[in-house]
């Protein structure tokens, strides 16, 4: 069986949702300081839904994938459905990911939350900190080295 899926493939040669939006409402962006990829997301939100998104990937294939199919999947949601997306969710969507590279898909849903926190934090609305990670725990989702 080929390590990558056709959909990891398809989204990793032609990524949906390249590129910045300058007068974002929201943008979040995370790192993994093991592996150094960084990935930066760009929102714009009216009524409490994502009207557009746009990503900016500096890393591997798998996290060019993941926050393709990431911004596919929560393209005109709800905030509160975006803020409840996995990195299990963006994986089993694509069809999965070979183990040493399920942290990839981390980084999109890090990323997503965090544009998200950027915008309730620039509107003054109340939020559940639980809600947000901290800083990226690579101890906790990284398989590097394996
Ligand atoms: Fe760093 Fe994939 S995100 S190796």
């Amino acid at each position: 069986m080929a390590l990558y899926s056709e959909k990891v493939m398809d989204h990793f040669r032609n990524p949906r949702n390249v590129g910045i939006i300058e007068d974002a409402d929201g943008v979040g962006e995370v790192g993994n300081p093991v592996c150094g990829d960084i990935m930066k997301i760009y929102l714009k939100i009216a009524d409490d839904t994502i009207t557009d998104v746009k990503f900016e990937t500096f890393g591997c294939g798998s996290a060019i994938a993941s926050s393709s199919m990431a911004t596919e999947l929560i393209k005109g949601q709800p905030l509160a459905d975006a803020l409840k997306l996995t990195n299990k969710a963006v994986t089993e969507a694509l069809d999965g990911l070979p183990a040493h590279k399920l942290h990839c898909s981390v980084l999109a849903e890090e990323a997503i939350k965090s544009a998200i926190k950027d915008y309730y934090d620039k509107n003054g609305i109340a939020y559940d900190p639980a809600e947000f990670p901290e800083e990226h725990d690579c101890e906790a989702c990284c398989v590097h080295g394996a």
